[in-house]
């Protein structure tokens, strides 16, 4: 496959890249790089080019007026010359759009064959890419990177701009065949909040990180910060962002100087791009420098705070290291953050983190368990957190060692893998329609499916070989969470997907997978989920899960001392709230309506299907699977399951595998559907 990934705007060259050099040179040209030399690196991918505009401006760089720069045998950027040689920042790019795209129309046409995909990053490249799929026919996927919406709910009075903006991201969604995101926020909450947007093309794909170098050399950091620092050896508090305002950083500088504790025992390094001096660079640029100063000088940090001019991504690199030598602390106080790269690197460097709780950070924090989040309004909790980390030596361990260990599947290639799975459905011809399944499987996915690869994918061979099985997932996630492990584990393509605890029911119609309506509307009766909240709210050891784990039909906690189910399910009895409370993994709790769950949905689906309940298999491992296992008459539970179903076990409808994950499952279907077999043989002998 050839693909291009497009982008206009910052200075895109090979590394090294001048981060922060303009406003637009930021954290996507990482991301690029990292993404095509991670596709450049396979055998299916024939060529990675990245395409974006020429210009000529010496003090950005000489490379920016070449027409190609070859990174690798497979790998170039070219650039494409609209006409106007200058540099452009993002208000006079669009006025130069049309042309750009004209002239990268014109430069495809004439090629002998054309590439089969484009990957636009933001919304500008996805403008010109539709306009290139209308001329030459090349299909597109969508990266945002930021998006508007988000922002529009923290302006104090609507601006034009940014509603063209919103407008123009909408175009973006509703024209690309994919949309990829890098967090469950981005994807579930920012994304899906778009008119245009459609769950099936949604992508989560989580971004690598650079691993070169973690650890080791920290000698040019410490020549970075020596200069600013009385003693470089004491915990540094480090932060990585453009200087920009929603980055939050002077709030940060604030919460350093009012805590004696931080200004005591630790220095802060903040690396905010790259400036020739404080009046250089955009009007917002300067405001945000200007605050530093400030505050710096405001509260008398001389001697505590570095914050250099410019800085080479070895440096970087040195500073993660020297961060977690002095067992230090990274900080992101983003007032909202669309993914948090940074974070990532932070993990695996093991400097623990303190995060903004708007946003992607959420997600990587719950992921990575390294570090704790706040509210990034709050000087005092953005301080006291940080004080926790560099005081509390139990607790940086853990996170130290939890973002090492944790971080370690996020790689490059672990994303280019999951882009070229997204690449061949979105450029293959469209399937024919499957026939009625004769049979069905509804499997949960975690810990039934996944856990280990041999067993998945002999999984995978059995459903291709056995086409009157039909295979639909039921698992507590989340429709996004549970396609991108679907993808992961390159488990064969669903039916149907019952998510969230089976409160939703997902089914491709017409080539869209859409939410069944009409299973909503069923259970939606006697849902309360705001008197279930208040009833709950002051039992000490419930505590919420993640905001997206919360669902339109599915509120979900985590409880912290065993009873708790009972006592929620008596909560709930007294205060006359009709609901069911489900039980997973001696932790999670989920509260969902009285109507809805697994089982019901199970025979929805087989409903649906039109398939009669004897000819439908069931496999779990959780107390979320306990309904559906008690329901099925042809019920598999794993080797592995969970003590809370163990009992389960002894009801004749029930086979135990003796293996474990997807080798469970499949051990089951053959011994159920031997079995089911048999009673068939055996009751028409019977009736004959
Ligand atoms: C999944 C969901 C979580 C739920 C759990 C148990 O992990 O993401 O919200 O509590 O399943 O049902
Ligand atoms: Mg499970």
């Amino acid at each position: 496959m050839h693909i291009v990934s497009l982008a206009l705007g910052g200075c895109l060259k090979g590394e090294p890249v001048r981060y922060g050099i303009t406003e637009d040179t930021g954290g996507h040209i990482t991301y690029i790089l990292g993404e095509m030399e991670a596709l450049a690196r396979r055998g299916d991918v024939e060529m990675a080019e990245v395409i974006t505009r020429r210009f000529d401006d010496p003090r950005l760089g000489a490379i920016h007026a070449e027409a190609e720069e070859w990174l690798g045998p497979k790998l170039v950027i070219r650039r494409i010359d609209s006409g106007n040689r200058r540099y452009l920042a993002k208000e006079a790019l669009s006025a130069d759009r049309a042309a750009f795209t004209e002239a990268l129309i014109a430069e495809l046409g004439q090629r002998e064959r054309l590439p089969d995909l484009i990957h636009a990053h933001f919304a500008d490249a996805a403008d010109v890419a539709r306009k290139v799929e209308d001329a030459l026919g090349i299909p597109f996927i969508y990266t945002a990177h930021s998006l508007g919406m988000d922002k529009r709910m923290a302006m104090p009075a609507p601006s034009a701009a940014l509603e063209g903006r919103i407008a123009e991201e909408n175009r973006a969604i509703a024209g690309a065949r994919a949309i990829i995101g890098s967090s469950r926020d981005e994807c579930e909450r920012q994304l899906a909040a778009y008119p245009s947007a459609r769950i099936g093309k949604i992508h989560r794909l989580i971004p690598g990180i650079d691993r070169s170098a973690a650890g080791g050399e920290i000698s040019s950091a410490i020549e970075l910060v020596s200069p600013f620092l009385r003693e470089p050896m004491k915990p540094v508090v480090l932060a990585i962002a453009r200087p920009v305002h929603k980055k939050n950083l002077v709030r940060l500088v604030e919460a350093f100087g009012k805590s004696p504790t931080l200004r005591e025992q630790c220095n802060l390094v903040v690396l905010a791009g790259l400036r020739d001096d404080l009046q250089s660079g955009e009007a917002e640029q300067q405001d945000v420098l200007r605050g530093l100063v400030d505050a710096i000088d405001r509260h008398d940090l001389y001697g505590k705070v570095a914050y250099p001019k410019s800085h080479t991504r070895q440096q970087v690199k040195e500073l993660y290291t020297l961060a977690a030598r002095t067992r230090g602390v990274f900080v992101n106080p983003a007032l909202t953050e669309p993914y948090g790269l940074t974070l990532v690197e932070a993990a695996a460097h093991g400097v623990p983190v303190v995060a903004t709780k708007i946003g992607g950070p959420q997600d990587i924090v719950g992921e990575l368990e390294h570090g704790l989040l706040v509210d990034p309004g709050s000087e005092s909790e953005i301080a006291e957190a940080i004080e926790r980390l560099v005081t509390d030596r139990r607790l940086w361990e853990t996170c130290s060692h939890n973002g090492q260990a944790n971080s370690r599947e996020v790689n490059w290639d672990a994303y280019a893998g999951g882009f070229m799975a997204i690449a061949r459905q979105v450029t293959a011809p469209a399937t024919a329609l499957r026939p009625r399944p004769a049979h069905l499987l509804v499997s949960d996915l975690d810990n039934t499916l996944t856990g280990c690869d041999r067993g998945a994918l002999r999984i995978g061979q059995f459903f291709q070989r056995q086409a009157q099985f039909g295979f639909v997932i039921a698992t507590g996630r989340s429709i996004v969470e549970a396609r991108r492990l679907v993808r992961d584990w390159k488990l064969p393509d669903p039916r149907a997907w019952i998510t969230s605890v089976g409160t939703e029911i997902y089914v491709e119609r017409g080539g869209d997978l859409v939410l069944d309506t009409d299973y909503a509307d069923g259970i939606g009766y006697e849902w309360h989920p705001t008197a279930i909240d208040d009833a709950l709210d002051d039992l000490p050891d419930l505590i919420p899960q993640a905001s997206y784990e919360q669902r339109p039909f599915k509120r979900s906690y985590f409880a912290n001392s065993p009873g708790m189910a009972a006592q929620v399910e008596d909560r709930l009895r007294s205060h006359g709230i009709p609901a069911r409370v489900v039980f997973s993994h001696d932790r999670l709790l989920d509260v969902l309506p009285p109507m809805a769950g697994k089982a019901a949905a199970m025979g929805h689906v087989a409903r649906m299907f039109d398939v009669p309940v004897e000819q439908v298999f069931a496999a779990g491992d959780s107390g979320n699977d306990e309904d559906m296992l008690t329901a099925c008459q042809n019920a598999i539970m794993v080797g592995n399951h969970a003590a809370e179903i163990a009992a389960l076990a002894r009801r004749p409808n029930v086979y135990l595998a003796r293996r474990s994950h997807a080798a469970g499952t499949l051990e089951g279907i053959l011994a159920q559907h031997r079995a089911q077999r048999l009673r068939e043989r055996r009751d028409t002998r019977i009736s004959a």
